[in-house]
């Protein structure tokens, strides 16, 4: 015991053995002398020298490994290349972010190929309807994972139903009147009966589906914008609103900028759609002043293509239905006033540049191209039925004399422009009709 005791005063002491001659010629210089190599080697080994050595190499190594990465990290220092949160970031901030996120765990500094675009999760409430099953498709096909919203109401599951069986691809059926939590990069609001005049000028409608209808659309534009503004600002989604042309009322401007107020009848028969509208474009704004919302909001012009619904009320959809089925045109009024008319694809592209482009808007989508009825009707027939005839009928309340998109906004910032023109548009519309006037079972809903 008495030996292991003094073991460690010797060890400690071993210095104190170097002779005295040795200890006094000791200086800096005498250490690089060859002769002096073994005795600093010795003193190395001695003491597990060595080791501390090797052990501090290490600490300072990784210290400036990871000294950049942890620079790039540190909340203190503002970077603008990593978005502080979520919902204040852009688009492309956060798929920087998803890429920087993976290099860390695999390749510090270095994006590696192929890793440039996250795949998103995106939302879209009316997802089932006309426009929205389009975007739909486009979505998926850009690699993104999509869920479907939809009540059904004017929607159909056929026009989503080519996706059933598609990981990347959910629906659920749910009235966006009501709240809904889920977790997504983006909201494409277009959950909406888009036409209450559907029931208005169908012949056989009773007065308690128009009121249903028109209640319908009200709490839909108020109540479930509100709700999914709700979603977009808890998890920090950007969310994109469908408004339409028609908060420019019956305009008093033509073509119609987005600077535009509008002339609507406050307490008109189009006034729940139109005010609807305008309202969500309201809380839409007001979200993304108080709470930060990153909002993108489309007034769309009339709209066509495959897929729409067939009895909605909507001229082209009227027009083309009626030419197939051997029924005269109607055109209300003298056929005077003036649409303008975009195919659903040009749409679908403006869709989605606005929503992965920086501007809040509000943008004008829609094709310049004026036509008057009248010569919408002689389109239609050009393309379906020579001998078809037209049969006029009492104008509806406040309807739009004019209606024409400026769209120099949307060309300038989202370098958009639609490229389909109603002649090539209509007969890709024509095709679908007709398959589905064949199914005796079409537009008499789900
Ligand atoms: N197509 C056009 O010409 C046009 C023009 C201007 C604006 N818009 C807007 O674009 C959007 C899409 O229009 P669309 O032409 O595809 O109409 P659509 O009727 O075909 O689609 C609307 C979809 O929303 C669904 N929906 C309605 N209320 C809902 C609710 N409470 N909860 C969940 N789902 C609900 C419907 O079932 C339908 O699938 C709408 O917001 C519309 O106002 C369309």
């Amino acid at each position: 015991m008495k030996q292991l005791h003094k073991q460690p005063s010797v060890n400690h002491r071993r210095d104190e053995e170097i002779p005295t001659s040795l200890s006094s010629s000791y200086s800096p210089k005498a250490f690089k002398h060859p002769r002096s190599l073994p005795r600093s080697i010795n003193y190395i080994f001695r003491e597990q020298r060595l080791l501390f050595i090797l052990v501090g190499i290490l600490i300072g190594s990784t210290f400036f490994i990871l000294q950049p990465t942890l620079s790039r990290l540190s909340p203190s220092e503002p970077n603008p290349s990593i978005p502080r949160s979520f919902s204040s970031s852009s688009l492309h901030d956060r798929i920087n972010t998803a890429s920087f996120s993976t290099d860390l765990r695999s390749n510090a500094g270095r994006v590696p190929a192929g890793l440039g675009k996250r795949r998103l999760r995106i939302v879209v409430t009316g997802g089932a309807g006309f426009v929205g099953s389009h975007l739909v498709d486009q979505l998926l096909s850009r690699g993104n994972d999509v869920i479907v919203i939809d009540n059904f109401f004017t929607g159909r599951k056929e026009n989503v139903a080519h996706h059933f069986g598609n990981p990347r691809f959910e629906l659920i059926r749910h009235d966006v009147v009501e709240p809904i939590l889920l977790e997504v990069d983006q909201i494409y609001h277009l959950a909406c009966p888009a036409s209450p005049v559907h029931y208005k000028y169908n012949p056989g409608c009773i007065f308690e589906m128009v009121f249903e209808a028109l209640d319908c659309d009200y709490k839909t534009n108020v109540m479930g914008t509100l709700n999914m503004l709700g979603l977009a600002k808890r998890i920090g989604a950007r969310f994109l609103i469908t408004s339409t042309s028609e908060v420019y009322g019956d305009p008093l401007e033509h073509p119609q900028k987005e600077t535009y107020w509008g002339n609507v009848n406050p307490i008109g028969e189009r006034s729940c759609y139109d005010e609807g509208k305008r309202t969500a474009e309201t809380l839409a704004m007001d979200y993304h002043r108080g709470a930060g919302v990153e909002v993108r909001i489309a007034r769309i012009f009339n709209t066509y293509g495959p897929r729409m619904c067939l009895d909605d009320g909507r001229v082209v959809s009227n027009f083309v239905a009626q030419a197939i089925r051997k029924q005269p045109l109607t055109v209300y009024g003298d056929g005077k006033q003036t649409r303008s008319f975009q195919y659903v694809s040009d749409l679908v592209n403006g869709l989605v540049a606005l929503m992965e482009g920086e501007h809040v808007g509000p943008f004008n989508l829609g094709n310049p191209g004026e036509f008057t009825m009248l010569e919408l009707a002689e389109v239609v027939k050009e393309t379906i039925d020579s001998s078809a005839t037209i049969e006029f009928r009492p104008n509806t309340a406040d309807d739009p004399h004019k209606r024409k998109p400026d769209i120099g906004k949307a060309k300038e910032l989202l370098n958009w422009e639609p490229k389909v023109s109603l002649r090539e548009g209509l007969p890709l519309m024509v095709s679908d009709f007709q398959n589905r006037i064949l199914n005796e079972d079409e537009g008499k809903g789900n």
